[in-house]
């Protein structure tokens, strides 16, 4: 690395000029349509961002993965379309999700088609990495998405298996949201890693930091579905209580309960029809009542200090790892 590695917000710009120079040529347009509107409605990039500041950690050159990260933000907002639909979710990024503009079915099929998508943009080696090796590098990085699309599937389903349980440990629970969320952090990092062709242990290390960061991330998606501007937070707030998520606030109240906020606890989570918001409200009482978002503060705290540890393992110099240090900071404070 000889130059200043991107800022962030640099890298942000260049991925989403890229993104919309990505042609919808083909038809139905009904098929496409949603998945232009998707990907046009902004979203945080994170993925994208942490693949492209990860691969700048080595090279000079980030544009080369542009379709690299281009496929991880399709895949995710791949995901979004099926877990919107599963959770019954009606705002996203401030706009309607996909099934209720169009409905179930658009956001199946449309959504269908992204996964594919996903997968010709990453096996897309017009850029390349300009290095030998290249096919080797695509191997592992088609094995390593490949893998990570599995478990997401299986850390999805855990989650939604986890709604018709109330004994859901806290374990259970981080294994479910590493699967469903932080391997996909995770993944973006290596891969930009290898395609930069950092060694074994650096992508290790960048691998194991990104899960660390994704579990933090996902307990604080948790916290802002509880607490969350939904102006802000661009989705609506209170989904998780309303369909019974064992989401780390939920296990912990079940867990500190004494007898009688256990029982409104169970009461709530029993029912079939009740009123949203007085469902929302009884189950945040109790929250507030048991210290529970400040139980979860501080294991968002705990997740980002181990990840730490991890960033401090890869072998570039302190001046390469400023930007991934400064982005992971912003992002534990997001109110988005
Ligand atoms: C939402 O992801 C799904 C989760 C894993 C919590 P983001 O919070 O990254 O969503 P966008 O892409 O920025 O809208
Ligand atoms: C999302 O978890 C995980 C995936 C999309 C794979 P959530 O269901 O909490 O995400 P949001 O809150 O709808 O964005
Ligand atoms: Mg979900
Ligand atoms: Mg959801
Ligand atoms: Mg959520």
């Amino acid at each position: 690395m000889k130059m200043k590695p991107k800022s962030a917000d640099e890298l942000l710009n260049m991925f989403n000029e890229f993104l919309v120079t990505l042609p919808y040529e083909r038809k139905p347009k009904a098929l496409y349509d949603p998945i232009v509107y998707t990907l046009s409605r902004g979203g945080k990039r994170i993925r994208p961002v942490l693949m492209l500041l990860t691969f700048n950690m080595f090279r000079d050159d980030p544009e080369r993965i542009l379709m690299q990260a281009a496929a991880i933000e399709t895949y995710h907002n791949y995901t979004l379309l099926h877990d919107d639909l599963m959770d019954n979710a009606d705002v996203r990024r401030g706009c309607p999700t996909v099934h209720k503009k169009w409905n179930a079915n658009t956001a199946i099929l449309s959504g269908d088609a992204m996964l594919v998508l996903a997968y010709q943009r990453l096996s897309d080696w017009r850029l390349g990495c300009g290095q030998t090796n290249s096919q080797q590098k695509f191997k592992k990085v088609l094995d390593l998405f490949t893998e990570t699309a599995l478990e997401i599937g299986e850390g999805q389903q855990y989650d939604m298996d986890f709604e018709h349980r109330n004994d859901v440990s806290v374990e259970e629970y981080i294994e479910m949201i590493r699967l469903k969320t932080s391997v996909l952090l995770a993944c973006s990092m290596k891969i930009g890693a290898i395609l930069a062709g950092a060694s074994d242990d650096d992508a290790d290390a960048l691998y194991k930091f990104g899960e660390r960061i994704g579990l933090a991330f996902q307990l604080q998606d948790d916290m802002l579905d509880v607490y969350g501007d939904p102006q802000v937070f661009g989705k609506a707030t209170g989904g998780d209580i309303v369909s019974n998520k064992k989401t780390y606030m939920l296990i912990n109240a079940l867990q500190r309960a004494d007898r009688q906020q256990r029982e409104t606890l169970e009461a709530w989570i029993s029912k079939d029809e009740f009123e949203r918001e007085e469902k929302i409200t009884a189950i945040t009482n109790i929250y507030e009542q048991l210290g529970i978002r400040e139980l979860c503060q501080r294991k968002i705290d705990e997740y980002f200090n181990e990840s730490k540890a991890y960033l401090d393992m890869v072998s570039v110099s302190e001046d390469a790892k400023v930007q991934v240090r400064s982005y992971t900071t912003a992002m534990m404070k997001r109110e988005k």
